[in-house]
């Protein structure tokens, strides 16, 4: 098994209920943060962090990504015939960033079943998850602060964050405690999705972001539907925690939910406030809002 992790998955077939009617033709992750779809900024993150195949895991009605991530004749050549070279450049590059390939998830079984839909693709090596919803700026990237874990440690490695109070039913919890070497990393010994606040196990929430050996696959195939009836990913990795060593990390950065109206909100203000092209005209305007 090679410890090299080359591949991301991006779990793509979601519904994205939590954001309609926006969402009812167009995908989720096709929704603009600023102005670049929000599985742009994974698949950037995942390039940034040295992946070289981005698999995404799609589903029906979600074409609109793979157009997105392919080459526009109609649009490169219109933007080349009236001297628009810097959006020339910008429809390109989106064309060559990545190698991607795209497997659909014909039922939406839960996003264990998704990561399960790319196991061909992914063969037997280490590989990463990104879940294009969560947003994270940082620098370096999440996903490379977690590679440099997964290498120094050699186990799974879950992005996390401490969430105090009701809010931690929303997502997978670990069991488990501080690494006595470096705080930012915990030492699982289990793990529930979305718990009742009495139940919860820690404050620490996974993000959506994996490092995980690829044993996981196999599994996931005798994972049985759990929380909402679905297939998840969390029961996957607490059978692998049975057999292999899996690490929270606290990563350096912001983690946005873009899936989610005021999360996306939050992300749009900020990475605006952050651009230099728009950053200061935006910040004098919400200045003079009367709030
Ligand atoms: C998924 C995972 C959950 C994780 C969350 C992070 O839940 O199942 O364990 O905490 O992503 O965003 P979802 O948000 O798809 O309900």
């Amino acid at each position: 098994m090679s410890q090299e992790v080359r591949k991301a998955v991006f779990p793509a077939g979601g519904l994205g209920t939590r954001f309609l009617p926006a969402t009812k033709v167009i995908p989720k992750e096709m929704l603009a943060l600023v102005d670049k779809p929000i599985i742009q900024y994974g698949v950037e993150e995942a390039i940034a962090s040295g992946i070289e195949h981005i698999i995404i895991v799609t589903g029906r009605g979600k074409g609109a990504m793979e157009d997105h991530f392919d080459h526009s004749f109609e649009l490169d050549a219109t933007l080349e015939r009236r001297g628009k070279k810097e959006l020339l450049a910008v429809s390109r590059s989106v064309a060559s960033l990545a190698r991607i390939s795209y497997v659909r998830q014909k039922e939406p079984l839960g996003l264990g079943h998704a990561v399960l839909c790319a196991k061909e693709l992914v063969g037997d090596e280490a590989f990463a998850v990104i879940l294009p919803d969560d947003v994270i700026d940082a620098d370096p990237p999440c996903l490379k602060q977690m590679l440099d874990v997964f290498d120094e440690r050699g186990g799974s490695v879950l992005a996390t964050m401490t969430i105090d109070g009701p809010g931690i039913s929303a997502y997978g919890v670990l069991a488990g405690s501080p690494d006595p070497d470096n705080e930012r990393i915990y030492n699982c010994t289990g793990m529930v999705e979305k718990p009742k606040l009495a139940d919860a196990p820690s404050k620490q929430a996974i993000i959506g972001r994996y490092v995980l050996t690829p044993r996981v696959f196999e599994l996931l195939e005798e994972t049985t539907p759990g929380a909402g009836g679905e297939i998840q990913l969390t029961d996957g990795i607490k059978a692998l925690l049975k057999e292999e060593k899996v690490f929270g990390y606290t990563f350096e950065g912001k983690r946005y939910d873009a899936g989610d109206k005021f999360g996306m909100l939050q992300a749009t203000v900020e990475f605006a406030l952050k651009r230099s092209d728009l950053g200061p005209q935006f910040r004098e305007y919400l200045k003079g809002l009367a709030l």
